[in-house]
């Protein structure tokens, strides 16, 4: 991804930054568009992974819609070209404030995840004197063998409803005349790479699909979340995920009612490999057991592998000396800001630039000021 001429281009730019390959986004979002158009389906791009303007503008004008999780996504979405009736709103913690920015500006589907909320959102709606359409999201209990901070699909996480409670939501919803069942929503987890767990959605979405059509409520809209995980250990020989054997799955497995359309909110899978966190070493300090190669970018900038133990390949893209091992951490005061440890680099000194790979999704979205330290930059390839 890097040749000498970009790096000699990166010498120049400050660091850390953000850099952004948009020929991969752009043959990735083209992938997978082509993937899903070939069984039908509609796609929304999770704004979570990544919400930087220009990037948003890109998948906007590929024509996908947006899946939100707050208001300031839902504004950001609007503003940045995806149309009203194409986002959706999900979130167990939406306020007042953000309900009523959902139901003014028409938004596709509002992704209800309790009964309360429900009721809330018909109050909202009726005081506006507006029709609210929304879906419920169901917990499928179903295991997505991935890290269990992002796991969201099973009984004890704090998502969605749980099967016990349709009854309830049902005759609820009777009452309610202003809401407008549109949908059901299911998403059990992120970064996922056993397909095999997909399948499993499918059978549980088939069971709960016939049981709501059953009790009279067809839905228009299944809509199977996001998940589709990413190569983290080799993001050139694998830049775009399997988005072929991931919707076969669905247009397989799946069985829609009458019209019912399937909807699915990819997020890390469309940007994660076009990113690219590009850092300067500072220093290289001999320890005990170890070399650590102390660079300038932290886990402000970059948190996965703090939070959740993440792998993300790191490269040298300065030096071509023969192999060591180093710990790479950056400057934040806490022994958790570390990026890889025993990693295998070209020979490193002061003055290298350091690449750590697939940081476009769920990067600069959850960097933070942590230290007083400034945000990074984000630097576009169409831009050096
Ligand atoms: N839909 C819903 C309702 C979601 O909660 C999420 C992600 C997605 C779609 C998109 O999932 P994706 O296709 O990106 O896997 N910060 C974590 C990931 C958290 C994911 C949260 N929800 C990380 O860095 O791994």
């Amino acid at each position: 991804m890097f040749n000498t001429g970009i790096t000699e281009k990166f010498r120049q730019i400050r660091t850390p930054f953000y850099y952004y390959d948009l020929g991969l986004l752009n043959a990735t979002i083209s992938r997978c568009l082509q993937e899903a158009d070939r069984h039908g389906f509609y796609l929304h791009y999770a704004l979570k992974a990544n919400s930087n303007a220009k990037i948003l503008d890109l998948i906007s004008s590929n024509g996908l819609g947006a899946d939100c999780v707050s208001g300031n996504e839902v504004s950001m979405a609007l503003a940045h070209g995806f149309p009203a009736g194409r986002i959706v709103f999900a979130g167990v913690g939406k306020t007042d404030d953000e309900l009523r920015l959902a139901l003014g500006s028409g938004i596709q589907s509002i992704n209800v995840e309790s009964l309360q909320e429900m009721e809330v959102i018909h109050g909202l709606a009726s005081a506006m004197d507006k029709k609210a359409r929304i879906s419920l999201r169901i917990i499928p209990n179903v295991d997505a063998h991935t890290h269990r901070h992002i796991t969201t699909g099973l009984e004890e996480n704090k998502f969605g409803i749980l099967p016990w409670q349709f009854d309830a939501v049902l005759d609820r919803l009777r009452s309610l005349d202003r809401l407008e069942l549109q949908g059901l929503h299911f998403h059990i987890g992120s970064q996922i790479t056993d397909l095999d767990v997909f399948k499993s959605l499918c059978d549980r979405v088939n069971e709960i699909n016939s049981w709501f059509t059953e009790q009279g409520f067809t839905a228009d809209i299944i809509n199977v979340g996001g998940g589709l995980g990413v190569d983290y250990g080799e993001p050139d020989k694998c830049s775009i995920p399997d988005f072929e054997s991931y919707f076969r799955i669905f247009s397989d497995l799946v069985e829609l009612h009458g019209r019912q359309q399937l909807h699915f909110e990819p997020g890390r899978a469309i940007v994660a490999q076009c990113g690219s966190l590009i850092s300067t070493v500072l220093f290289i300090k001999e320890a005990v057991n170890t070399s650590f190669a102390i660079i300038d970018a932290g886990m402000n900038d970059l948190i996965r592998p703090a939070l959740y133990q993440s792998y993300h390949k790191i490269q040298n893209l300065t030096s071509t000396g023969k192999k060591r091992k180093y710990d790479v951490v950056g400057p934040v005061c806490e022994s958790s800001d570390c990026f890889g440890k025993s990693v295998i680099l070209c020979e490193t000194k002061r003055g290298d630039l350091i690449a750590i790979r697939s940081t476009g999704a769920y990067g600069q979205t959850m960097a933070s000021r942590y230290n007083l330290r400034d945000l990074a930059a984000e630097v576009y390839s169409d831009g050096i």
